[in-house]
């Protein structure tokens, strides 16, 4: 069965200070929905900057931690460079891997987004890999096929028992920020599409293990049209997640739900 997830991108806002009380507030919220850390998965992914001090104080909750990104490799003359063994080390069990405003304005290729992936795996991280198509490329009707590349790309050379370490996030490029968002019946075929790739790379174990999360635009109102298609288990939440109140809603209207967790076929 796959546990519902909730993963809040702060990309490069807050403070730590504003982080810290961020959590605080969260927790407080959080306390009010019944059994929500036996049910449900929720991570915030603030500034690296942050994630020691979070983790110091958050890494014995249910409150989950990761990186916004990592470098490749360990160690080594990289100046600049946060290896995963760094992120791990300071408190992070996740890291997001290849957002699309890594790949748009850091220059990352599908072949660091690989890079990355196996670094973050090696270093015990759960990668949340994004993929998804930008508006040209869905005018052009290549959305499957964008998304098929950036998924084989970033996963085919992984064992099956790694892949089933990984989540991937759909996340269409012209819905990040903008308010737009596709159907949910467009989601449910592209995370359809994610699945059947999976299951040919990997295995069906596998293809029923990996979680698949929607982003783009999310927030409380929407969220449930995006969860309730069949292969969708949670949400990359940028915008909307910036505030704890918001956070806490949407947590609550997933533990509401039922069935909460999802098998695979
Ligand atoms: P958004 O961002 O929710 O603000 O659209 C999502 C993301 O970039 O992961």
């Amino acid at each position: 069965m796959r546990r519902p997830w909730l993963a809040a991108n702060w990309k490069m806002y807050k403070t730590v200070p504003e982080s810290l009380a961020y959590a605080q507030e969260l927790w407080h919220l959080l306390s009010d929905i019944k059994g929500w850390d036996q049910a449900l998965d929720l991570a915030i992914f603030p500034n690296a900057l942050a994630l020691w001090p979070f983790a110091e104080k958050w890494a014995a909750t249910a409150i989950g931690i990761g990186a916004q990104n990592l470098d490749p490799g360990t160690e080594g003359a990289l100046t600049g460079g946060t290896s995963g063994f760094l992120l791990r080390e300071a408190g992070a069990r996740f890291v997001i891997v290849g957002h699309s405003e890594r790949r748009k304005y850091f220059g990352e290729t599908d072949e660091i987004v690989r890079t990355k992936t196996e670094a973050a795996l090696e270093a015990g991280l759960g990668p949340i890999v994004c993929v998804g198509e930008s508006q040209d490329e869905r005018r052009q009707g290549e959305t499957l096929k964008v998304v098929h590349r950036q998924v084989r790309q970033a996963i085919e050379t992984l064992e099956p028992s790694h892949v089933r370490r990984v989540t991937i996030a759909y996340e269409p490029v012209w819905a990040i920020g903008s308010g737009l968002v596709p159907t949910p019946e467009e989601v449910a075929r592209v995370a359809e599409a994610i699945r059947a790739d999976v299951a040919d790379l990997a295995g069906s174990e596998a293809r029923d293990q990996i979680r698949i999360l929607y982003g783009g635009s999310v927030n409380d109102q929407n969220l449930l049209s995006f969860f309730d298609t069949p292969d969708v288990d949670g949400a990359l939440i940028g915008g909307a997640a910036l505030n704890a109140a918001n956070l806490a809603k949407m947590a609550r209207r997933i533990m509401d739900r039922d069935p909460l967790m999802k098998s695979g076929q």
